[in-house]
Protein backbone atom coordinates (compact mmCIF):
# COMPACT_ATOMS: atom_id res chain seq x y z
CA UNK A 1 0.00 0.00 0.00
CA UNK A 2 1.20 3.53 -0.86
CA UNK A 3 2.55 6.20 1.85
CA UNK A 4 -0.69 7.90 3.25
CA UNK A 5 -3.14 5.73 2.03
CA UNK A 6 -3.98 3.41 5.47
CA UNK A 7 -7.84 4.66 6.02
CA UNK A 8 -8.68 3.22 9.51
CA UNK A 9 -12.40 3.77 10.46
CA UNK A 10 -14.04 6.97 11.05
CA UNK A 11 -13.71 9.35 14.52
CA UNK A 12 -15.71 8.10 17.26
CA UNK A 13 -17.89 10.45 19.17
CA UNK A 14 -16.60 12.49 21.49
CA UNK A 15 -17.32 15.46 24.06
CA UNK A 16 -13.42 16.34 23.30
CA UNK A 17 -14.51 18.92 21.52
CA UNK A 18 -15.53 22.52 21.90
CA UNK A 19 -19.11 23.40 20.77
CA UNK A 20 -19.25 25.39 17.57
CA UNK A 21 -19.70 28.66 19.60
CA UNK A 22 -16.29 28.22 21.39
CA UNK A 23 -14.58 27.04 18.65
CA UNK A 24 -15.62 30.38 17.07
CA UNK A 25 -15.11 32.49 19.30
CA UNK A 26 -10.97 30.54 20.20
CA UNK A 27 -10.67 31.59 16.17
CA UNK A 28 -11.78 35.20 16.74
CA UNK A 29 -9.77 35.68 19.42
CA UNK A 30 -6.86 33.64 17.82
CA UNK A 31 -7.71 36.32 14.83
CA UNK A 32 -7.22 39.30 18.06
CA UNK A 33 -3.89 38.22 18.33
CA UNK A 34 -1.94 37.30 15.14
CA UNK A 35 -4.88 38.44 12.31
CA UNK A 36 -4.00 37.22 8.95
CA UNK A 37 -4.94 34.99 6.02
CA UNK A 38 -4.57 31.78 7.93
CA UNK A 39 -8.38 33.09 9.16
CA UNK A 40 -10.19 32.67 6.18
CA UNK A 41 -8.52 29.62 4.89
CA UNK A 42 -9.47 28.17 8.10
CA UNK A 43 -13.32 29.14 7.63
CA UNK A 44 -12.60 27.64 4.45
CA UNK A 45 -11.24 24.28 5.26
CA UNK A 46 -14.15 24.10 7.93
CA UNK A 47 -16.80 24.63 5.02
CA UNK A 48 -14.95 22.08 2.91
CA UNK A 49 -14.73 19.59 5.19
CA UNK A 50 -19.02 20.34 6.40
CA UNK A 51 -19.45 20.17 2.61
CA UNK A 52 -17.59 16.94 2.06
CA UNK A 53 -18.74 15.23 5.07
CA UNK A 54 -22.25 15.32 4.24
CA UNK A 55 -21.70 13.06 1.38
CA UNK A 56 -19.63 10.88 3.44
CA UNK A 57 -21.13 7.71 5.30
CA UNK A 58 -19.48 7.66 8.41
CA UNK A 59 -18.96 11.39 9.67
CA UNK A 60 -20.27 13.83 11.35
CA UNK A 61 -20.60 17.79 9.35
CA UNK A 62 -20.87 19.96 12.21
CA UNK A 63 -18.05 17.78 13.99
CA UNK A 64 -15.72 18.28 10.96
CA UNK A 65 -16.66 22.32 10.57
CA UNK A 66 -14.93 22.52 13.62
CA UNK A 67 -12.58 20.75 13.40
CA UNK A 68 -11.75 22.43 10.40
CA UNK A 69 -12.19 25.67 12.36
CA UNK A 70 -9.42 25.31 14.63
CA UNK A 71 -7.22 22.85 12.70
CA UNK A 72 -4.39 25.97 12.44
CA UNK A 73 -5.33 27.40 16.00
CA UNK A 74 -1.39 27.08 16.79
CA UNK A 75 -0.97 30.04 14.31
CA UNK A 76 -2.08 32.41 17.19
CA UNK A 77 1.70 32.36 18.07
CA UNK A 78 2.60 33.55 14.93
CA UNK A 79 3.33 34.68 12.49
CA UNK A 80 4.92 31.19 12.49
CA UNK A 81 5.40 28.24 10.27
CA UNK A 82 5.37 24.59 11.20
CA UNK A 83 5.80 25.10 14.68
CA UNK A 84 2.13 26.03 14.62
CA UNK A 85 1.00 22.41 14.65
CA UNK A 86 2.64 21.74 18.18
CA UNK A 87 1.41 24.77 19.46
CA UNK A 88 -1.92 24.56 18.44
CA UNK A 89 -1.88 20.88 19.92
CA UNK A 90 -0.74 22.66 23.12
CA UNK A 91 -3.34 24.90 23.72
CA UNK A 92 -6.13 22.30 22.41
CA UNK A 93 -4.73 20.07 24.91
CA UNK A 94 -4.34 22.25 27.57
CA UNK A 95 -8.17 23.42 27.02
CA UNK A 96 -9.28 19.56 27.31
CA UNK A 97 -9.90 19.46 23.86
CA UNK A 98 -8.59 16.53 22.88
CA UNK A 99 -9.80 15.53 19.48
CA UNK A 100 -9.40 18.91 17.83
CA UNK A 101 -5.76 19.18 19.42
CA UNK A 102 -5.25 15.65 17.53
CA UNK A 103 -6.44 17.47 13.88
CA UNK A 104 -3.94 20.49 14.97
CA UNK A 105 -1.63 17.20 14.89
CA UNK A 106 -1.54 15.06 12.26
CA UNK A 107 -3.12 18.11 9.37
CA UNK A 108 -0.03 18.53 8.06
CA UNK A 109 1.15 14.74 7.93
CA UNK A 110 -0.59 13.03 5.07
CA UNK A 111 3.25 10.77 5.47
CA UNK A 112 3.38 10.79 9.33
CA UNK A 113 6.81 11.52 9.09
CA UNK A 114 8.79 15.08 9.95
CA UNK A 115 11.32 14.52 7.10
CA UNK A 116 7.94 15.69 4.69
CA UNK A 117 7.78 18.72 6.76
CA UNK A 118 8.80 21.92 3.85
CA UNK A 119 11.25 24.35 4.58
CA UNK A 120 12.95 25.71 8.01
CA UNK A 121 11.87 24.64 11.79
CA UNK A 122 10.81 27.51 13.27
CA UNK A 123 11.06 25.77 17.13
CA UNK A 124 13.68 24.32 19.26
CA UNK A 125 15.36 21.25 18.49
CA UNK A 126 13.30 19.67 21.95
CA UNK A 127 9.98 21.16 20.63
CA UNK A 128 11.11 19.27 16.94
CA UNK A 129 11.91 15.91 18.75
CA UNK A 130 8.45 16.21 21.09
CA UNK A 131 6.37 16.84 17.95
CA UNK A 132 8.05 13.90 16.49
CA UNK A 133 7.31 11.57 19.48
CA UNK A 134 3.62 13.18 19.34
CA UNK A 135 3.13 11.85 15.35
CA UNK A 136 4.36 8.40 15.91
CA UNK A 137 1.94 7.55 18.69
CA UNK A 138 -1.08 8.65 16.60
CA UNK A 139 -3.24 6.63 14.40
CA UNK A 140 -4.69 8.53 11.61
CA UNK A 141 -8.76 8.30 11.39
CA UNK A 142 -11.01 8.77 8.86
CA UNK A 143 -11.50 12.64 10.51
CA UNK A 144 -7.88 12.88 10.34
CA UNK A 145 -7.42 12.26 6.84
CA UNK A 146 -10.23 14.39 5.86
CA UNK A 147 -8.56 17.50 7.40
CA UNK A 148 -5.64 16.85 5.61
CA UNK A 149 -7.67 16.84 1.81
CA UNK A 150 -9.32 19.99 3.71
CA UNK A 151 -6.67 21.83 4.17
CA UNK A 152 -5.64 21.39 0.84
CA UNK A 153 -8.93 22.45 -0.77
CA UNK A 154 -8.56 26.04 0.82
CA UNK A 155 -6.26 29.14 0.30
CA UNK A 156 -7.35 32.55 2.13
CA UNK A 157 -8.95 33.83 -1.05
CA UNK A 158 -11.44 30.55 -1.20
CA UNK A 159 -11.52 26.93 -2.15
CA UNK A 160 -8.95 25.39 -4.72
CA UNK A 161 -7.41 21.90 -6.15
CA UNK A 162 -5.06 20.25 -4.34
CA UNK A 163 -2.48 21.04 -6.89
CA UNK A 164 -3.40 24.38 -6.84
CA UNK A 165 -2.63 24.23 -2.81
CA UNK A 166 0.72 22.43 -3.59
CA UNK A 167 2.05 25.27 -5.81
CA UNK A 168 1.08 28.17 -2.85
CA UNK A 169 2.48 25.55 0.01
CA UNK A 170 6.03 25.45 -1.80
CA UNK A 171 6.44 29.01 -2.80
CA UNK A 172 5.82 29.54 0.63
CA UNK A 173 7.48 26.65 2.37
CA UNK A 174 9.81 25.36 -0.03
CA UNK A 175 10.19 21.90 -0.87
CA UNK A 176 12.63 19.34 -0.30
CA UNK A 177 13.20 15.45 -1.48
CA UNK A 178 10.36 14.07 -0.09
CA UNK A 179 7.80 16.24 -1.54
CA UNK A 180 6.63 14.82 -4.74
CA UNK A 181 6.14 11.44 -2.66
CA UNK A 182 3.70 14.04 -0.28
CA UNK A 183 1.97 15.03 -3.37
CA UNK A 184 1.01 11.73 -4.46
CA UNK A 185 0.02 10.87 -0.86
CA UNK A 186 -2.23 14.20 -1.08
CA UNK A 187 -3.33 13.22 -4.67
CA UNK A 188 -4.38 9.50 -3.59
CA UNK A 189 -5.96 10.73 -0.46
CA UNK A 190 -8.41 12.77 -2.78
CA UNK A 191 -9.20 10.22 -5.20
CA UNK A 192 -10.11 8.08 -1.93
CA UNK A 193 -12.80 10.21 -0.37
CA UNK A 194 -13.91 10.94 -4.47
CA UNK A 195 -14.61 7.39 -4.33
CA UNK A 196 -16.07 6.97 -0.54
CA UNK A 197 -18.65 10.32 -1.44
CA UNK A 198 -19.54 8.73 -5.36
CA UNK A 199 -18.31 11.98 -6.32
CA UNK A 200 -15.78 13.95 -7.05
CA UNK A 201 -15.31 16.32 -4.36
CA UNK A 202 -14.70 19.18 -6.21
CA UNK A 203 -18.07 19.74 -7.08
CA UNK A 204 -19.24 19.36 -3.49
CA UNK A 205 -17.24 23.34 -2.66
CA UNK A 206 -19.19 26.18 -3.80
CA UNK A 207 -18.25 27.68 -6.12
CA UNK A 208 -14.81 25.79 -7.10
CA UNK A 209 -15.60 23.96 -10.48
CA UNK A 210 -17.22 27.50 -11.69
CA UNK A 211 -14.70 29.38 -10.91
CA UNK A 212 -12.21 26.43 -12.80
CA UNK A 213 -14.74 26.54 -15.72
CA UNK A 214 -14.54 30.23 -16.25
FE1 LIG B 1 -4.54 24.92 7.30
Amino acid sequence: MEPGLTLPSGGLPSAELPSPAVAEQLLLDAEAINPGGWVTHSRYVALAARCIAERHPDLDPERMHTLGLLHDIGRRTGPNKDRHILDGYDFLTALGYTDVARIALTHSFVIPDLDTLQGAWDGTPVELACLGDLLAAVELSEEDRLLQLCDMLAVAEGFCTVQERVVDVALRYTVNERTTEKWRAQLALKAHFDRVCGVNIYRLLPGLVERLLA
